[in-house]
């Protein structure tokens, strides 16, 4: 193997590939995403999950798309329960975004995962946290495998604002010092 098979895409020409390959992270790091929580469910099987790659897609129809990694318990739910809610997360809770990156622990009795409580959302039924600033239901429309992600589409079933209104100062990676992507 070379010693730069790890790099990823068309490199400039003349430019020293892994200095490239370094600031390419970094402006690629600077995004600006919003910081949220997906809840998935495939029956009794339920997820959340911390997800920065989400976007509005398309306005008729509503269309939203979370890039979700191909190997995540999440991709499994929502290609099983074709849906997802999107949870938007407020500034102050930032702290609870760090506990779903890696597959929580659901108790289903006490109605948590890792002992966040959570709802079922409106029409999907997938796990929404009871604090999420705002909410997105969506049916999956369609799933599009990129390679290390796989885009889900998701079609706009329900949303509303949770108990603090509209005016509620939303989390982005960047009030964090967590990255993701580059
Ligand atoms: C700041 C941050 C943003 C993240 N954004 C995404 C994302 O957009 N898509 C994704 O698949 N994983 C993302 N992750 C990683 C997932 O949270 C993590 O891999 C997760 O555990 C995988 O999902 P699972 O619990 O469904 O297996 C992010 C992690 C952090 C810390």
């Amino acid at each position: 193997m070379s010693p730069r098979a790890h790099l990823v895409g068309p490199v400039p020409v003349g430019v020293d590939p892994d200095e490239y390959d370094r600031v390419r992270r970094r402006v690629l790091w600077k995004l600006t995403t919003g910081l949220y929580l997906v809840g998935s469910r495939a029956g009794e099987r339920r997820n959340l999950m911390t997800c920065s790659l989400v976007t509005q897609l398309a306005t008729e129809p509503k269309l939203v798309g979370v890039s979700i990694e191909s190997g995540a318990r999440t991709l499994e739910l929502v290609h099983e329960g074709r849906a997802f809610v999107l949870a938007l997360v407020s500034r102050v809770d930032r702290s609870v975004v760090r506990s779903f990156a890696k597959p929580a622990v659901d108790d289903p009795a006490a109605g948590t995962l890792n002992g966040l409580a959570y709802r079922p959302a409106p029409v999907t039924g997938c796990p929404l946290p009871l604090l999420a600033a705002a909410y997105v239901d969506c049916r999956l429309e369609r799933a599009v495998d990129l390679g290390t992600h796989t885009l889900c589409v998701g079609e706009v079933v329900h949303a509303g604002f949770g108990d603090g209104g509209e005016d509620v100062p939303l989390l982005r990676t960047e009030d964090t010092r967590m990255s993701y992507g580059g």
